[in-house]
């Protein structure tokens, strides 16, 4: 399902998370993930200004810009009349999902167990968010799904900084990997722009170093 997004996300290989407190600044955010040669957002709705953050980055044109958070409808359907590409739930949310799928809009459950798992696959989802990630059990406990559900793809997220994106995006499960190092709050909130661009290019060549599976 999605195979288009799915291919974004494998090419970027890299989902910054985002949480910017001050909508205002978005503009300035989207232009040094640019710069940095990895446009596309995951914004979450842990802050206020999301929607207007999604609807300044997406109207750019050039960044890939998805919703992340997003647990109940209202939330949802903000970001979709914000223009998000995309959605991310941070647990499998029935509703959300159900609605994504009706509005033919990619999504990425967030899963940590089987049960997650079964719930996406009933739905003809085999690309979901692994989160927490690394307080979920980390590597060894996608090494471990890997068995029974060897043809699902995921997008860990929790825990994943530059000292161990490589070994995650190593792994032949991971499509892509989400992550806030690189537009850490404090970050954003300093305005330290050519730093968020510094870090983002860090991540896209640790990522191009990564080889395919059967390569
Ligand atoms: C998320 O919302 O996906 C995570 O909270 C991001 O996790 P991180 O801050 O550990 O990268």
């Amino acid at each position: 399902m999605f195979p288009q997004f799915i291919e974004q996300l494998a090419l970027h290989k890299v989902v910054p998370v985002i949480a910017l407190e001050d909508a205002s600044r978005a503009k300035d955010l989207a232009g040094a993930l640019v710069a940095g040669g990895l446009p596309v957002a995951e914004v979450t709705f842990r802050v206020k200004g999301a929607a207007q953050t999604i609807e300044t980055m997406a109207q750019r044109g050039d960044v890939l810009v998805g919703a992340g958070t997003v647990r109940n409808l209202e939330q949802a359907k903000a970001a979709q009349g914000a223009g998000a590409s995309f959605l991310v739930t941070p647990g499998f949310s029935s509703s959300v999902v159900d609605w994504a799928l009706e509005q033919d809009m990619p999504i990425l459950p967030g899963i940590d167990s089987t049960l997650g798992l079964e719930m996406a696959l009933e739905r003809g989802l085999k690309t979901v968010k692994f989160f927490p990630a690394t307080a979920s059990g980390g590597l060894a406990k996608l090494k471990a799904l890997k068995g029974p559900y060897g043809d699902v793809q995921f997008c860990p997220t929790g825990g994943i900084c530059v000292g161990n994106l490589a070994e995650w995006l190593t792994f032949p499960s991971v499509v892509a990997c989400g992550g806030s190092w690189l537009v850490a709050p404090k970050l954003l909130e300093a305005g330290e722009w050519e730093e968020v661009a510094r870090l983002s290019a860090e991540a896209v060549s640790i990522a191009s170093q990564v080889k395919e599976p059967n390569s």
